[in-house]
């Protein structure tokens, strides 16, 4: 639960932290263009095109955005999975600072489930809000925060990234 519970705080308190100091679009994200960001209010983007995953966003509103460290993050998504997803699927979540990575980290998605109320099988639409309370600050420089989503049979559900220069 701890670890699970740590994972989200780290994917939205990574994008926080660089969120909350001056911001340049990096190149990629030029070049990719606006299909690949999330729909809502964030800052966030697919790792690649959508066609294939098996969770379609809706939209994620974060509230602020951006985030800001030290305050409480309010998150409402909105999505629909294309197909039943079952025990086994996991996260691949990692965060880079510049060119190292700091973390690198596999967890359970139905446990990650569960902290926003939810139970596999997941099926059909899910509307999920959860509130979380940010870290305060650590050392500005470039993240790459990715969580890297798949079935047990190695399917994508979904992909999320945010590359930030400062
Ligand atoms: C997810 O991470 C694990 C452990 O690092 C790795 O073995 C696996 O290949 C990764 N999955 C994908 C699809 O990248």
């Amino acid at each position: 639960m701890r670890t699970n519970t740590s994972l989200l705080l780290l994917f939205f308190a990574s994008l926080a932290v660089s969120k909350s100091l001056p911001l340049v679009n990096s190149p990629q994200h030029v070049l990719n263009g606006a299909d690949l960001d999330v729909p809502g209010e964030n800052h966030l983007k697919f790792c690649q095109s959508t066609s294939d995953y098996i969770l379609t966003i809706d939209y994620v509103d974060l509230s602020p955005n951006p985030p800001v460290p030290g305050k409480t993050l309010l998150i409402e998504a909105k999505g629909h999975f294309s197909v039943e997803v079952t025990k086994g699927a996991y996260v691949n979540i990692s965060v880079k600072y510049g060119l190292i990575t700091l973390i690198r980290q596999t967890a359970d998605l139905c446990e990650q489930m569960k902290n926003v109320d939810e139970e596999c099988p997941l099926d059909g639409e899910k509307v999920i809000r959860k509130e979380i309370k940010l870290p305060s600050p650590i050392p500005p420089g470039r993240y790459t925060v990715l969580a890297d989503v798949y079935t047990s049979e190695g399917h994508q559900i979904t992909c999320l990234e945010a590359n930030i220069s400062f």
